[in-house]
């Protein structure tokens, strides 16, 4: 793999899963595949688990990790081909990349869309001029429309937590919150479930709240999350703001909060979310502090997927 900023730059996901376990079970088996080698992690945006996973997964792989909060620590970037920089940035990342390049081996980077163009997020600039401007491999840490170190983390999860020989059957449910969220955990955990041969996808959520076909099609959407519910074994619960309403908040009816009683409906469902969440808005107290969720075990499994990601370049340099 060259880069990894989407589920279409797997060869073979499973292949790559089997890996990612592997280390879970000995994270240092090869502990000198990045000796010698430097990792950036690149923040225009916070962070904590993805940030502290991929600096464990390269530790774990004998390799450096340099962490730049470029919103705090950097110049501000200019993006926009033939821009007269006479206003707040500082740096084009014309002038920056090739730089970034000769730092490091592999760059990785995270940035959030700003939810107010919606051409503009989904052209995902950064990412795209980050792989024109450097020769080096780039990973995505999440960015405008997509997280794929978190959905295969989610899929690691799945894969090590169902132990029947069936197909589970795998709810996204849309949840409340206050302010508009990115798509991206969504669209990215549709994107890997219907790129997983051996999954069923349903997506729930409020009439205005439909994913991207790119990235939903190939799964059921049910806008009745009671039916959505039925039979599931896994729940992931996320908030994302409308993509068709760009950015907006379109419902907040918290009657989209999964309760107990709503699980008891399932399979006996495992809960899922990436974190972080707000408490008794998304998710409530009694739902994230039951047996149901594996919301920590998910989390974990971020460094599993980070080490084989960044293995896997390696191999390749
Ligand atoms: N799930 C996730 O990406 O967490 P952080 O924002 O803390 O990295």
């Amino acid at each position: 793999m060259k880069h990894f900023t989407s589920v279409h730059d797997v060869d073979d996901m499973n292949l790559l899963a089997a890996s990612a376990l592997q280390y879970k079970q000995s994270p240092f088996m090869d502990k000198s595949l990045g000796l010698h080698k430097r990792v950036g992690l690149l923040f225009m945006n916070p962070s904590m688990r993805t940030r502290i996973s991929t600096q464990i997964a390269a530790s774990n792989l004998g390799m450096e990790a340099i962490v730049f909060n470029v919103d705090k620590d950097g110049w501000k970037l200019e993006l926009e081909d033939g821009a007269v920089m006479d206003g707040s940035t500082v740096e084009h990342l014309k002038d920056a990349a090739p730089v970034l390049g000769m730092y490091f081996d592999i760059l990785c980077v995270r940035t959030f869309p700003g939810l107010t163009d919606r051409d503009e997020d989904y052209s995902e600039v950064l990412i795209s001029k980050l792989k024109e401007y450097t020769s080096v491999p780039v990973v995505s840490l999440e960015s405008s429309t997509l997280h794929p170190l978190q959905s295969f983390a989610d899929m690691l999860t799945i894969k090590e937590t169902f132990q029947e020989t069936r197909r589970p059957k795998i709810v996204l449910t849309w949840a409340p919150h206050i302010k508009p969220i990115p798509q991206c955990v969504a669209n990215s955990f549709a994107q890997w479930m219907n790129k997983w041969d051996d999954v069923d996808l349903v997506i729930t959520h409020p009439e205005g709240y439909e994913l991207a076909t790119d990235y939903s099609k190939g799964a059921v959407i049910e806008y009745d999350r009671a039916k959505a519910f039925e039979g599931a074994d896994y729940i992931y619960v996320k908030n994302w703001s409308s993509y068709g309403s760009y950015g907006q908040v379109l419902c907040t009816d918290n009657k989209w909060m999964p309760t107990l009683e709503d699980l008891k409906t399932t399979n006996n469902a495992r809960l899922m979310h990436c974190l972080p969440l707000r408490r008794n808005v998304e998710l409530s107290d009694e739902v994230l502090d039951s047996p149901y969720s594996i919301v920590t075990r998910q989390a974990g499994n971020r460094v599993w997927a980070a080490q084989a990601v960044l293995a896997d370049i390696l191999k390749t340099l």
